[in-house]
């Protein structure tokens, strides 16, 4: 697990089902989320006003700002239909060292939700 560019953040034991965990990289606040076993980061700063992505709600692959109450889709940032006054989120690819839990993230390839409409 020495791909370019990919840096331990945290482990799969400091994260549970549906739990949410703030982290720092490079000058970013990130949240890690995991759902359904995988693990997504996302910049843990609301782009409306800054709220603290971190200690929003998850429910299932939607996070829920604490301040406004914008919806962001973990997965890939993007800002829900419904609460438009936020804007996409950036997000960061994820990778995951299943032998020892480690979580790694790469913050030289964040992708926005409108430029990231597929994914291999
Ligand atoms: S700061 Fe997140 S919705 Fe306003």
């Amino acid at each position: 697990m020495s791909e370019a560019g990919f840096r331990k953040v945290a482990n799969k034991k400091d994260l549970k089902e549906g739990g949410l965990l703030g982290i720092e990289l490079d000058g970013n606040r990130i949240v890690l989320a995991m759902v359904g076993g995988k693990v997504y980061a996302m910049d843990a700063v609301c782009s409306h006003q800054g709220g603290p992505l971190d200690q929003g709600e998850l429910e299932g692959n939607n996070l829920t700002c604490p301040w406004h109450h914008a919806v962001f889709d973990v997965r890939n940032g993007n800002v829900s239909e419904t609460t438009v006054w936020a804007m996409d989120q950036k997000s960061f690819p994820v990778k995951v060292d299943e032998s020892i839990g480690d979580i790694l993230v790469n913050t030289s390839r964040a992708t926005t939700a409108g430029a990231a409409a597929t994914t291999s």
